[in-house]
């Protein structure tokens, strides 16, 4: 027994902006960013707050699966940082929905729901828990330094949701890091006001060496794909749906190459939302599963990579209703 999906739901903020809309204040081109990404624009926050989107991808999500918000036994949230240190992104969604479950931040960078999901499985087999629901939100255009053209224009602001029922669904999954903390690079903003700080203050912006994120990318992908089919005892072949994360459409396709998969089996949104971190994958799977893409006992296979550098893939087979 390990879990199924039993509701999906996001939220994004209302404002898009177009690659056109970044080349009114940045050196670059709809022609450049398209072409070298795949992206044609993203969502950012303006008036809402992350907290007010994670909650409205949480009630959504618990709507898709009719459980009401004091039936959840485990909130995890997956976010690089949400609005407050403290409470922590879980507990204002846990504060919204009425529960009193064990709730808590999980920072994975843009592997976030598939290391969720697994902490969640974890909770399923000691019987700790029925139902779990994981919620992810990144505010990256708050992390982004907008005067540097190479990483602003890649990443998007949103919120996706999925509720999990324990029952048979997951097949397998990997988790893994590599770690390097100079590829992707974000500083807090601690210290600011000790007045026994000597390190001074670092600015608050991603530093990125996209061409060693590519390399890494590409090989993670395709090494955790191949890792959790083995483990599940099927050919990348037999997935019926790959949903990777949405950072780079070059990287999808590299990754993807080797296993000769048709590209009608491989799912993208990225040209709408850019890389939204944690929450790409959840939005994703919500946006497909909405359109009714899914059959019941289709193979769905989740694969990502991020800061850390972290990857991981989860595949399991789609069961919305127990
Ligand atoms: N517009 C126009 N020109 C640009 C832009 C831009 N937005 N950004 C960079 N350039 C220029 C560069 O300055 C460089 O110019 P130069 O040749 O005169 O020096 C040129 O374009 C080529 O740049 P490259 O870095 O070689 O471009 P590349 O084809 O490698 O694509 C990219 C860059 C898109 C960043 C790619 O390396 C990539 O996708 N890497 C992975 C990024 C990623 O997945 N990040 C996710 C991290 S997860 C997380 O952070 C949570």
């Amino acid at each position: 027994m390990s879990f199924y999906i039993a509701g999906t739901g996001s939220a994004l903020p209302e404002k898009i902006v177009s690659n056109e809309d970044l080349a009114t204040f940045l050196d670059t081109s709809d022609e450049w960013i398209f072409t070298r990404t795949g992206i044609r624009r993203r969502r950012v926050l303006t008036g809402e707050t992350l907290n007010d989107l994670a909650i409205l991808s949480a009630r959504r999500a618990l709507e898709d699966a009719r459980v009401a918000g004091n039936e959840v036994d485990l909130i995890l949230c997956a976010t690089m940082r949400g609005d407050t240190v403290t409470p922590s992104l879980a507990c204002s969604v846990a504060e919204a929905i009425g529960s009193h479950a064990p709730a808590f931040d999980l920072n994975a960078a843009c592997v976030g729901v598939l290391y969720a999901m697994e902490v969640a499985d974890s909770f399923f087999a000691a019987g700790k828990a029925e139902t779990a629901l994981i919620v992810s939100a990144e505010a990256m255009s708050k992390l982004l330094n907008w005067e540097d053209r190479s990483t602003c224009v890649l990443f998007g602001d949103g919120s996706g949701a999925l509720v999990l029922k324990k029952g048979a669904g997951r097949l397998a999954g990997v988790l893994s890091t590599d770690p390097d903390s100079h590829v992707i690079r974000m500083p807090n903003i601690e210290g600011m006001n000790s007045p026994y700080n000597q390190n001074g203050q670092q600015p608050l912006a991603m530093h990125m060496d996209g061409g060693e994120v590519y390399k890494f990318a590409v090989n993670a992908m395709g090494r955790n794909i191949e890792q959790v089919c083995r483990l599940a005892g099927i050919a990348p072949a037999e997935v019926d749906w790959y949903l990777p994360h949405q950072a780079n459409i070059r990287i999808i396709d590299a990754s993807l190459r080797k296993f000769k998969i048709g590209k009608e089996k491989v799912l993208v949104n990225i040209s709408e939302y850019g890389n939204m971190s944690a929450t790409s994958i959840s939005v994703l799977l919500d946006e497909y599963a909405r359109r009714g893409t899914f059959k019941e006992g289709d193979k769905l296979l989740f694969v990502a990579f991020g800061a850390g550098l972290t990857s991981g893939a989860v595949l399991l087979e789609w069961k919305k209703q127990g």
